[in-house]
């Protein structure tokens, strides 16, 4: 399949562009194509475009750019159209030291899926850091997916489950979405207040 990642030459897009690409093409989107085939560059397969071209040459499309930056997105509402997009954009503002989730009314991705009315649109890996790309040994992982139908969830876990370490868990309709990008101010809070390191989700089960 080949995926696009908008915002792909940021620190999140980058780091799972180079875990995607073990089993999709790649497509790094960037606001600058120079910027983009930089990015590409380091990552064995990848391709770079600009945003428009990127969506346009996509089956799927991931988006990986800032919560401010989101409204830019719909000059590409005509060419994700038909198209599974997956966003990790997480609402978040610090405020007295800690980050608090900072959603205008609605999510992040439902502001998408208004914003591209013609595409599929999920969350996946909003709580998994950078830093958990990549690793020689992954750890396991619960990627949590909001979906506005569980046609679009299952077809967004096939994406998740090609990446090492990731379990898709499906947290609901894509009005559970804020549940989805809050826990990120949680996860974040978390290991910063307990001193652990970067924290992820991951959910246990009660065995017997
Ligand atoms: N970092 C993480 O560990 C992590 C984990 C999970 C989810 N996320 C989410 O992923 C998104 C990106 O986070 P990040 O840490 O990768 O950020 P980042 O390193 O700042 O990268 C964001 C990318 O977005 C693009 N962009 C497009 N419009 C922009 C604008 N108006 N202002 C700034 N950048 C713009 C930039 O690329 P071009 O200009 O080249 O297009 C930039 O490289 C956020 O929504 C965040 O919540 C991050």
């Amino acid at each position: 399949m080949k995926v696009a990642i908008l915002g792909g030459t940021g620190k999140m897009g980058n780091a799972l562009g180079g875990e995607i690409a073990k089993r999709n093409q790649v497509i790094i989107g960037s606001t600058d194509a120079a910027r983009a085939k930089a990015a590409a560059a380091r990552i064995a397969g990848a391709v770079g475009m600009d945003y428009r071209d990127a969506s346009r040459a996509a089956d799927a499309v991931i988006i990986a750019v800032p919560y401010r930056a989101i409204g830019s997105m719909a000059g590409l509402a005509t060419d994700v159209s038909g198209k599974l997009v997956v966003s990790l954009v997480n609402p978040l503002e610090l405020e007295g030291g800690l980050l608090r989730y900072s959603a205008k009314g609605i999510s992040a991705a439902e502001e998408l899926a208004r914003l591209l009315p013609g595409a599929r649109v999920a969350t996946a890996f909003n709580n998994v850091p950078a830093g958990f790309f990549g690793m020689e040994n992954p750890p396991q992982v619960d990627a949590l997916i909001a979906a506005e139908s569980k046609e679009t969830f299952e077809e967004t876990a096939g994406l998740v489950r090609g990446v090492r370490g990731m379990r898709p868990l499906y947290a609901g309709p894509l009005s559970q979405a804020s549940i989805v990008e809050s826990v990120t101010a949680l996860v974040l809070n978390l290991a910063s207040l307990n001193g652990t390191g970067s924290l992820t989700t991951r959910f246990v089960t009660r065995k017997g």
